[in-house]
């Protein structure tokens, strides 16, 4: 690892502005914000925790939702800063303002291990400018940065990447770290036989990462939607499900290149087929899919079918290490949920490193009761796919290079 982490800093008596990833699912209940799923902010805790225990003040900045530059009430992090008090058994004092006067008064009367959260730094409009400006502002309100929000952390915004610019030393924390060893450092030469489960609706969200593991996954088994475009490539037919009609000679592309590379690139052998995707709409399995008996005319396509799951289930229990990011149907409708929860279970009863690479896949496991029979799951969305294809992400790049 070439950059400094957290354990590099000294930070005893030192103001640390750490970026946090606090962009949490929400539900209003009773005219109140309550946060559905806190896995980002319990993940925070070990960097939280570790900068109290070292002496440091803690100047925690985060976004929430899109509010595109200007205060908007119901994106307010307020509400976070109440419920991290209550796992964190320290009060947390809440600036309302992110850079200025405001938060200034308050962080000048702050002891060793005391929090501040600023108030959503996409509030102002030179955070995802990425304004030099904002990214001082906010920098003097610190001596040293931590950034933590691995979820953010593909964005170049002022408070992930600007702001290293204008602080003396900056680092990684602990969950940075440990996503960057996970969907980085275990799958640079992973154990073999390396299978890989994509599924999610959009062949087109996956193309760098679809080409990126074909350089080391012995198979690829793909789900979801993004199967339908597959199919319709080799001219199954798909019925009236979605397909995206534009990226058929990619998805050729990419089975070619699975042959010319060795990887078994493994579509879905049947189908769950329904006519419309609703609760309580009637489906049914398909017969095997060939080249002339696919999915009904006038049906869809809404989840992997018996025969597929026994199949994927057997390159699971095979392998050594498994990747696994994007559904395999529509799982948010319980009769459509079978085929993912059945994935989410053969990777719990496999021995195998499992990793979860974010998205919906996680929401799923976490649905199934199987999170902690997992090895890792990445709090990343959209950052966990970027690393996953390789790319440099923003947020990790503008850290100190550690001098070895
Ligand atoms: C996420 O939820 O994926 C991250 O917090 C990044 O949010 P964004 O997509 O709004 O930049």
């Amino acid at each position: 690892m070439t950059k400094l982490t957290l354990r590099d800093l000294e930070v005893r008596g030192k103001r640390v502005l750490a970026r946090v990833d606090f962009n949490v699912p929400t539900e209003e209940r009773d005219g109140k914000i309550a946060i559905t799923d806190d896995t980002r902010i319990r993940e925070s805790l070990p960097t939280i925790n570790h900068l109290r225990e070292h002496g440091a003040k803690i100047i925690l900045m985060a976004h929430f939702g899109r509010p595109k530059g200007k205060p908007v009430m119901k994106y307010s992090l307020r509400p976070v800063a109440d419920y991290l008090h209550t796992v964190i058994d320290h009060p947390v004092a809440f600036s309302h303002d992110t850079i200025g006067k405001i938060p200034e008064e308050i962080i000048a009367h702050m002891h060793e291990g005391d929090i501040t959260l600023l108030e959503n730094v996409r509030f102002h409009p030179g955070e995802e400018a990425n304004d030099p400006k904002f990214s001082q502002a906010l920098a003097k309100l610190g001596d040293l940065y931590v950034n933590d929000a691995f979820g953010a952390a593909h964005r170049a915004h002022a408070s992930t990447a600007g702001i290293t610019k204008f602080v003396k030393q900056s680092a990684m924390g602990f969950l940075m770290e440990k996503e960057i060893q996970y969907l980085s450092g275990e799958l640079e030469k992973p154990a073999k036989p390396f299978v890989v489960i994509l599924g999610g609706s959009k062949v087109s969200d996956k193309i760098g990462v679809i080409k990126a593991l074909m350089e080391k996954a012995d198979a690829i088994l793909i789900g979801g939607a993004m199967a339908n475009t597959f199919w319709k490539a080799q001219d199954v037919p798909v019925g009236s499900s979605r397909v995206e009609e534009d990226k058929l000679d990619l998805a050729r592309e990419l089975i070619d290149l699975a042959k010319k590379k060795d990887v078994r690139f493994l579509l879905p052998v049947d189908a769950l087929e329904t006519k419309k995707i609703e609760v309580g709409a009637t489906f049914r399995n398909t017969s095997r899919v060939t080249p002339t008996h696919g999915i009904t005319e006038g049906w869809q396509a809404v989840d992997i079918g018996r025969a597929t799951i026994s199949l994927y289930e057997d390159e699971i229990a095979k392998a050594k290490t498994i990747l696994w990011n994007g559904p395999v149907g529509v799982f948010e409708i319980p009769a459509f949920a079978a085929g993912t929860i059945a994935i989410a279970e053969a990777l719990a009863r496999s021995k195998a490193t499992t990793i979860i690479g974010g998205g919906d896949s996680v929401t799923a496991v976490k649905q199934a009761g199987l999170a902690d029979n997992m090895t890792f799951i990445s709090t990343g969305g959209g950052a966990s796919l970027e690393l996953l294809e390789g790319k440099e992400l923003f947020g990790i790049a503008a850290l100190s290079d550690r001098r070895t």
